[in-house]
């Protein structure tokens, strides 16, 4: 599959989610949400009773995991598993902090390979994720790492959440954050960094528009 693949790997809350949405939207590329499909696995295990600590079940939830992805016309994207809408709740935080736990398994990593690069379709594929760059594309012509102070993308959850949650607090955000940082940094399969050969970018005092503008430049600039 030689299909064009722009990785952009980086923890939570650094803004990758954003960027990968409106690059794919600019550039008319298709759009994997890699993080969906942990969330996914960990949600599915929630349904059917499944341990966090039980590789060989979650394995088998994760090679089996009966979900669609459908654009919708505000183009966000509706998540249904097993028949059931599920695209706001993959995105509370305890969802967030059991993909992390799910995705430190290898068996459950291997499970979701050949799904994630079956998203690779003409004219190209923008690929968000934490090894994107380094496993799942390792070929992507372009490798972007977005990063941001820890401390701003407390900031920057907390401002999304507040509406929400009145009751919110960025400590804990901000210690969530770091733990979930420890946990997908130093796990011994595919931990988060950045591939020798991607872009970096330090994104804390940068704006969304900053942002998009310096890949796509460097998209441009690769042809
Ligand atoms: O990006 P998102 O917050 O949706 O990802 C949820 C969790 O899934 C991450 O904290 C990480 O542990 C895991 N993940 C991963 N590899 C990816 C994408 C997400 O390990 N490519």
């Amino acid at each position: 599959n030689d299909t064009a693949v722009i990785a952009v790997d980086g923890p939570s809350g650094s803004g990758k989610g954003t960027i990968c949405r409106l690059l794919a939207r600019e550039l008319n590329w298709h759009l994997l949400d890699s993080g969906a499909l942990y969330r996914l696995t960990a949600l599915a295990a929630r349904h059917h009773g499944v341990e966090l600590d039980d590789v060989e079940a979650l394995e088998v939830l994760a090679a089996h995991l009966d979900v669609s992805f459908k654009p919708q016309e505000d183009g966000e994207t509706q998540v249904v598993l097993e028949g059931e809408e599920v695209t706001h709740t993959i995105r509370n935080e305890r969802v967030g902090k059991d993909a992390s736990v799910v995705a430190a398994l290898g068996p459950v990593r291997d499970a979701l390979l050949s799904r994630q690069r079956d998203f690779a379709h003409a004219p190209g594929l923008v690929a968000d994720g934490r090894d994107m760059g380094t496993v799942v594309f390792p070929e992507a012509k372009l490798k972007i790492y977005l990063d941001a102070s820890a401390e701003e993308r407390a900031q920057r959850r907390y401002k999304q959440l507040i509406s929400k949650e009145p009751g919110a607090s960025l400590d804990d955000i901000l210690s969530d954050i770091k733990a979930r940082d420890d946990r997908d940094m130093n796990r011994a399969v595919a931990p988060l960094k950045p591939a020798p050969d991607a872009v970096r970018l330090d994104t804390t005092s940068m704006s969304i528009e900053d942002v998009l503008q310096s890949v796509l430049d460097e998209a441009r600039h690769r042809g």
